[in-house]
């Protein structure tokens, strides 16, 4: 057998995925503690005043455990926000009611590879995947949104993507603001036509070269909701859930962002900033604290503007001719550019209401591999375009293949040197890198220009991320500590319509012992 065919085989049953009512891990012996069932078709929903939207839309229904499992937001085209406690079994039981193949990824989330929504798990129209795993992530903030080869930025874009918030003991004891004191707020980016239904283009230039920019902002399915709040502390979970769109986000009356979180959880203390940067795909956890705000005030949360010459540039041959000088190569702008200002909503202090809050100074304890050594050298990532294609690592997607360069041991510790450098057209976008399995550090940045120091100064670093932003120009280390689950995993740039075009690439995890090929065949039938 060929080094090919056992990374195909450690597919895992890829091939029998697309027969659909047959699933993997649909074991006897698995006995679930919470039991959905989600389903992926079409609908409407109330965006703009008028007419109803045709949207994509997840809905699911709780078959078995805690009700509050399923959180559906009123109103919203997006997906029930699925709430699950680390050390729960879950199985979930996925129709696919579109027109077209999907699979659902569990963004953040650390899967058996079967488990994880890779491509090659689309199941047709009409059948049934059945997912089954034990959360065994840290609480934070994930989400869930379809991930079928080429198709993943019309799937979201249309109104597959919801919320999974893990919740564990370390969290539960701080007594974080819960209930109604905890907002989620996805933001996503759309455009309408004159009767209010979604626009989407993927096969232009601008958004070969950009990805989809949308000229209106909606939070939760809602543009600028106004949020009546009382004198005490909430909790934010953003979600940036837009295709190609880069936030910087800042309260308009100067008040700092308090994180207390990121992709993969709680920091291990609290951070305050001017601005936090979310690019498409990342989280954040956030506290607002209003005990001490007048009532009958009201403030937003805004978009602070950058320059969109922070996330992408073009630079003729090195030349420093910058946008519009390159005779004719000008980068086509969307109507609403990456930094423009934009406000994203309101809030209203309605109401004085006591409150005993305090956030505590300590948060969380990261687990070891936070400071583990890496084993082998660093691997250099490089992020590039060519021929009118983006690139990972010089190549584009295959659905099967790795290198030699994309196999590593299960468990182990690696440093990748993400690499956005100049090509030859002087062709760069900020890429935000997203890794499936285990969430990564970032150990530092290098090369950042003077225009993406701006867009940085909303950059937390200090927790674990799943995705990281890396500027034009940028060198970025991560340190990956990497799933202990063998098989195929997918890393890649979250601008959706990049990944859609290729920029997308596996990596194979093989068990740490070297396998002969009898054994890692047995391992993923057992
Ligand atoms: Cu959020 Cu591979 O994706
Ligand atoms: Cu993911
Ligand atoms: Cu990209």
């Amino acid at each position: 057998m060929t080094r090919r065919e056992v990374l195909r085989l450690m597919g895992v049953g890829a091939v029998a995925g697309t027969s659909g009512r047959l699933c993997f891990g649909q074991s006897p012996s698995f006995v679930p503690d919470v039991e959905l069932a989600l389903r992926a078709g079409a609908g409407t929903a109330p965006i703009l005043p008028g007419a109803a939207t045709r949207v994509w839309r997840f809905t699911g229904e709780v078959l078995k455990g805690p009700p509050r499992s399923l959180d559906v937001i009123p109103d919203s085209y997006l997906g029930p926000t699925i709430r699950l406690q680390t050390g729960q079994k879950v199985r979930i039981r996925f129709t696919n009611a579109l027109p077209e193949p999907s699979i659902v990824h569990w963004h953040g989330m650390d899967m058996p590879s079967a488990m994880d929504g890779h491509p090659h798990s689309v199941i047709d129209p009409g059948h049934e995947f059945i997912y089954e795993f034990e959360v065994t992530n840290r609480a934070g903030t994930y989400w869930y949104h379809p991930h079928p080869h080429s198709r993943t930025g019309p799937q979201v874009y249309s109104g597959l993507a919801g919320l999974l918030l893990v919740s564990d003991a370390e969290e539960r004891a701080l007594n974080l603001p819960s209930g109604p004191e905890e907002i989620v707020c996805v933001l996503q980016d759309r455009s309408f036509d004159a009767d209010s239904q979604l626009r989407y283009v993927a096969g232009g230039m601008m958004e070969h070269v950009q990805g989809f920019l949308g000229d209106r902002v909606l939070v939760n399915g809602v543009e600028r909701p106004s949020f009546a709040l009382a004198t005490r502390a909430y909790r934010f979970r953003l979600l940036n859930g837009s295709n190609a769109r880069i936030y910087k986000l800042g309260w308009s009356d100067g008040t700092p962002l308090t994180v207390i979180g990121t992709d993969g959880g709680l920091l291990q203390r609290p951070i305050e900033q001017p601005y936090l940067t979310l690019a498409p795909g990342q989280r954040a956890d956030v506290i607002l604290d209003l005990s001490r705000r007048d009532v009958g005030t009201a403030f937003e949360l805004r978009s602070a503007p950058y320059s969109s010459n922070a996330v992408d540039a073009m630079d003729m041959m090195g030349m420093g001719m910058g946008r519009g000088m390159g005779g004719g190569m000008a980068m086509p702008q969307a109507s609403l550019p990456n930094g423009s200002l934009l406000s994203l909503l309101t809030v209203h202090i309605d109401r004085h209401e006591e409150s005993a809050f305090h956030l505590p100074e300590r948060l969380s304890t990261f687990e070891s591999s936070w400071d583990a050594e890496p084993t082998v050298a660093a691997r250099r990532v490089t992020l590039g375009f060519q021929q009118g294609q983006w690139l990972l690592d010089g190549r584009i997607f295959d659905m099967h293949d790795t290198t030699l360069e994309e196999t590593v041991v299960a468990g182990s510790t690696q440093i990748w040197e993400i690499v956005n450098s100049q090509g030859m057209m002087g062709m760069q976008m900020a890429h935000p890198i997203h890794l499936h399995g285990r969430q990564f550090r970032v150990m530092s940045r290098e090369g950042m220009s003077t225009a993406g120091a701006v867009v940085a100064q909303g950059f937390v670093d200090a927790g674990w991320q799943d995705t990281v932003l890396v500027l034009p120009g940028e060198t970025v280390r991560v340190k990956i500590p990497f799933t202990r689950h063998p098989g195929l995993y997918l890393y890649h740039c979250h601008i959706l319509e990049h990944e859609d075009m290729g920029m997308m690439r596996n990596f194979a995890v093989r068990p740490p012992a070297a396998p002969t090929v009898n054994r890692v065949a047995r391992e993923f039938r057992s």
